[in-house]
């Protein structure tokens, strides 16, 4: 007799690892060459990816059919991969195309490897980990400050070691920004009390301190779609930082593994023609380093808190954004684990 699964456990180990059926970015699009194949983690998973002749992106399992050498050591062979331990040749779609060492070998046509969808928008490489009710992509929708082109930004990307969970928690705690952050060039301004408020929107939720808007990071706002989930928010900047307002990030959060996660953000001023110039220039000059310290301050607390922090904390009335994220995955792991109980249940 099996054991019956304890589907509490299975959801909890849903949303620790990473929901299916999502887009998530792996990469900067500049990353994915093809001359070299680029190894990636996604959701536990090792992948390997590559540009093929054409410049679209493969995507496959980084494992060699032959023994389990990963591909991303090897080589790309007129737009597929050969691995590196015995030269045999696999394809975008994961069929093995030649084995250079063996005549007539039983292996060459057999699709070996799982292949994933992948596609690239705004300098970022997107994959698609499947699930078992959305198999198929559905769209990946992309926040409006990026397809609007009244917005001038740039992509950074991090790798942080700790998982995505603590990303999202992150930003989803406005309050945090007064206090980590307070001795930052842009974070150091406004009250230190306050309270939380959190609205209900159209695909998602905004979560704002009731007290002040625009003297901090003072609000952040998720939005939710059946095959992606990405945040914004804005950072005050002072009139020294020159035209175009507030600097908004919009902030896409990757599980590479249960203590892993790379976080990619687009940080964007609304400036156009000689102002993005200007801030373009201001960014790269003076702007980034201040950035890239903030954005230090969260990795390292993030990353010093215990994996299982949330067996011991005690959440006050701050914490109503963390607690409605989690409630998102949790909702979504639950249909998730669900629907595959249900097919095993069916065989
Ligand atoms: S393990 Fe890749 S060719 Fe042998
Ligand atoms: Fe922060």
């Amino acid at each position: 007799m099996t054991a019956t699964p304890d589907k509490k456990a299975l959801i909890e180990e849903r949303v620790n690892t990473g929901l299916l059926g999502q887009w998530y970015p792996v990469a900067k699009s500049v990353e994915i060459k093809s001359t070299k194949p680029y190894g990636a983690v996604l959701l536990g998973q090792k992948l390997v990816l590559w540009r093929g002749a054409d410049g679209t992106i493969k995507c496959i399992e980084d494992f060699c059919p032959h023994r389990g050498a990963p591909l991303s050591y090897g080589e790309i062979h007129e737009g597929n991969i050969g691995c590196r331990y015995h030269g045999v040749i696999v394809d975008g779609e994961g069929v093995v195309q030649r084995v250079p060492a063996m005549p007539e070998c039983a292996l060459e046509g057999r699709k070996a490897l799982k292949s994933f969808h992948v596609t690239e928008r705004f300098d970022a490489v997107f994959v698609y980990v499947p699930s078992l009710t959305q198999p198929e992509p559905p769209d990946l929708v992309m926040p409006p400050e990026l397809t609007g082109g009244e917005w001038t930004g740039f992509l950074c990307t991090s790798v942080w070691e700790a998982n995505y969970r603590y990303a999202l928690d992150n930003l989803a705690d406005p309050m945090h920004g007064c206090y980590l952050h307070s001795e930052s060039f842009t974070l150091a301004y406004g009250s230190k009390q306050d309270l939380m408020k959190l609205d209900k929107t159209d695909h998602g939720f905004h979560v704002s301190r009731v007290g002040q808007v625009g003297d901090n990071f003072d609000w952040s706002e998720f939005v939710v779609h059946p095959g992606n989930m990405y945040c914004f928010l804005d950072i005050p900047y002072p009139p020294a930082a020159g035209p175009g307002g507030n600097m908004r990030i919009v902030g896409f959060t990757t599980p590479v593994d249960a203590t892993t996660c790379k976080v990619f953000f687009w940080r964007l001023r609304k400036v156009s023609g000689l102002a993005a110039e200007s801030w373009r220039f201001l960014y790269r000059a003076v702007l980034e380093e201040h950035h890239w310290n903030v954005l230090e301050q969260d990795r390292v607390m993030l990353e010093g808190m215990p994996d299982d922090a949330r067996k011991r904390e005690m959440l006050y009335q701050h914490d109503l954004g963390v607690s409605r994220i989690r409630q998102v995955l949790t909702r979504a792991a639950k249909e998730q684990i669900e629907a595959e109980l249900a097919q095993v249940a069916a065989e």
